[in-house]
């Protein structure tokens, strides 16, 4: 079984400091490791993309390698054929195999039966990608040991994402949700655990972005989900990030949002075009973040 990287808790908390190092030193340009030389990589997307297909595109041919786009209407995985022979017959031809879908037990069924590394791209349960190129992004905007996150809105993937590196690394995170949009639970009480971690849950915005260093948001709807979307405006509207919650915060915080918005729900146009904001530097990291783990899945 090769390694693959289905979730951020596929790593241990020192792999994960070496995949930031080796983003740093590929981002500069001080190595530029060419992993996939000769090689094709498959991005499957049972979902829309706009960052993740064209991040992985151009990162695996800035890797030396070939990138091949796949969609549903071609496998229809689990129903043409199952999991497991997919995993297999990819294997016998491309060197990495990148997955965007709904079930996540796709992406560790993948994982489990291929022998090239498997990368999430994006599932219902999580988003670890992201999350690692966020991460990178706060680090080269503020040097502290431990960041206050907030975390507002729907308690999705990416909100998911975020518990997944708080059971590893230290975080101090609020999440800010109402009571019937939580994380999952399997996430939290990992994140719990961490006792290097504080994780607070909460339905007072304003408590969320106390202090805050980052206040990060989502879409209140995510894909597939889409026919949700007056349900959870109705429950999230008081956790919009605009100009007054981030007043709340500390006064040099950073503005995130993993992309694609839903400007004027989740988050203002004042705020994501503001000062504070920092979202096309994340978009960017990307596709840094995903060369390291690519090249660091590679090698190991
Ligand atoms: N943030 C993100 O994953 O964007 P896409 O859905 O466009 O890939
Ligand atoms: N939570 C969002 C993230 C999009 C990048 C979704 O799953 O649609």
């Amino acid at each position: 079984m090769a390694r693959s990287f289905t979730e951020i808790a596929d790593c241990t908390a020192d792999e994960i400091f070496e995949i930031f190092e080796l983003c740093a030193k590929m981002k500069s340009g001080e190595i530029a490791p060419k992993p996939l030389a000769g090689k094709s990589a498959v991005c499957i997307f049972t979902k829309p993309s706009l960052r993740t297909r064209i991040s992985f595109e151009v990162g695996i041919n800035q890797l030396g390698g070939q990138s091949l786009y796949l969609t549903d209407k071609e496998i229809k995985i689990g129903v043409r054929e199952s999991v497991q022979d997919v995993a297999k017959v990819l294997s016998r031809m491309v060197g990495l195999i990148m997955i965007r879908t709904f079930a996540h037990s796709d992406v560790t069924g993948l994982a489990e039966h291929a022998t090239v590394p498997v990368i999430n791209g994006l599932t219902d349960l999580v988003h670890p990608c992201q999350i690692m190129g966020d991460y990178m992004t706060i680090m080269e905007h503020m040097k502290k040991d431990v960041y206050k996150i907030a975390y507002l809105g729907d308690g999705n993937n990416v909100c998911n994402s975020w518990l997944n590196l708080a059971s590893l690394i230290p975080i101090d995170l609020r999440i800010g949700t109402d009571k019937s949009t939580p994380p999952d639970k399997g996430m939290l009480d990992k994140a719990m655990q961490n006792k290097n971690s504080h994780i607070l849950l909460t339905d007072d915005p304003k408590e969320a972005v106390k202090d805050a260093d980052v206040i990060y948001t989502d879409v209140w709807a995510s894909m597939g989900q889409k026919d949700q979307k007056n349900e959870k405006q109705e429950v999230l509207h008081k956790f919009q990030v605009n100009a007054a919650l981030v007043s709340g915060a500390n006064p040099d915080c950073l503005v995130m949002h993993c992309l694609p918005a839903e400007r004027g729900r989740e988050i203002t146009d004042e705020v994501i075009d503001g000062p504070h904001s920092v979202v096309f530097d994340e978009a960017e990291n990307r596709l840094h973040i995903q060369k390291a783990i690519m090249t660091f899945m590679l090698e190991h």
